[in-house]
């Protein structure tokens, strides 16, 4: 054989591919954009309140008024969805969480004003008692259990009355089983038939949502969410929970919290052709606050190499307490 034509034993350089700008854009798997990200928000009484999170550094709890401008700087941002969580006084919290049906409440006025002030953005809420419950679980409790079947005829109900107050999307995140059923059923029925449901599908038992309950003060009065969360430990289980809430009419699948659970995020991903969401959870956005705070990381760059990995598990919709914050990084890295 001549010596061009032998085939030599070709050193491989995988860093061709990333030699440049240009060359890693070409070639990368996974992309995060303001269109993938929906920014939660805290809503509180009164009017011109801004009251931080202090285990949530950069995050505020806004009344109303606050909240529209917000919201307004939301969506010029290009953000498409907004996800609310109201901050209920003590004195309104009662064992059956009746708070959350009141035509006045808190959430459904809010919801109210928002659609009329900034009609472009999605509307993505809550169903779920622990706000509202004074026993801060996200059933109705007695003795000490949660009972599923008495919490589901609530949930329906306090999907109805967000859904005509104007949500676009309501999201179950209680973890009762049959709750997405009842409440398509209830919406249905209702004529709310353009109403989303994006179910908090496979919710783990986690002490990640710390920092949310401090700044909603909806800690469980007693025991944990043990019993309707799922456990860290499992992942097979999930399917049965993704298999249950296709069955009955979920439009978005969910998995809560993110960076621990990637491979759960992959599951679904595989075993599902419904859209698959991911909530960055209140401890995932508190540990890179706080170690940026201690100049131990770069928030903005973690933050945005957090979201990249939830696109390369397979999410297409990422919750993040950071959502305004990486649409801004990323318009700036355009
Ligand atoms: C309540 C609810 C929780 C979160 C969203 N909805 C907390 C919980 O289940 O205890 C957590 C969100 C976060 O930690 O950012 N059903």
């Amino acid at each position: 054989m001549t010596e061009a034509g032998r085939i030599r034993n070709i050193p491989h350089r995988p860093r061709r591919n990333r030699s440049s700008r240009a060359m890693r854009s070409f070639v990368a798997e996974a992309r995060v954009g303001v269109d993938d990200l929906i920014q939660p928000f805290f809503v509180i009484d009164g009017e011109n309140q801004r009251v931080p999170v202090t285990s949530m550094p950069g995050v505020n709890r806004l009344s109303v008024d606050l909240l529209v401008e917000e919201c307004r700087r939301t969506a010029d941002l290009g953000i498409g969805s907004v996800a609310l969580f109201p901050v209920i006084a003590d004195s309104l919290k009662t064992p059956h969480g009746e708070e959350a049906l009141n035509p006045d409440g808190l959430l459904l006025r809010t919801i109210r004003i928002l659609k009329a002030e900034v009609p472009e953005l999605l509307l993505f809420t809550d169903v779920a008692l622990d706000p509202y419950s004074s026993d801060g679980h996200d059933g109705i409790v007695e003795d000490g259990r949660i009972l599923n079947d008495e919490t589901l005829e609530v949930l329906a109900r306090m999907a109805v009355v967000q859904a005509e107050a104007g949500a676009d999307i309501v999201a179950p995140s209680d973890m009762m089983d049959g709750r997405v059923g009842a409440i398509r059923t209830a919406l249905d029925d209702a004529g709310c038939l353009e109403t989303a449901i994006c179910s908090y599908c496979v919710k783990y038992a986690s002490a990640f949502y710390g920092p949310f309950r401090d700044a909603l003060d909806s800690a469980p009065r007693a025991g944990d969410k043990k019993t309707y969360q799922m456990d860290p430990r499992n992942a097979r289980e999930a399917l049965r929970e993704i298999r249950l809430d296709e069955t009955e009419g979920a439009d978005w699948l969910m998995v809560k919290p993110g960076l621990p659970y990637l491979d759960v995020v992959r599951l679904m991903r595989e075993s599902t052709t419904l859209p698959v969401a991911v909530y960055h959870v209140s401890g995932e956005y508190a540990m890179l606050k706080a170690a940026a705070q201690n100049g131990w990381l770069d928030y903005e760059k973690c933050l945005v190499e957090s979201l990249t990995g939830f696109k390369r598990a397979g999410a297409d919709v990422i919750l993040t307490y950071g959502a305004m914050d990486a649409a801004r990084l990323l318009a700036a890295a355009d």
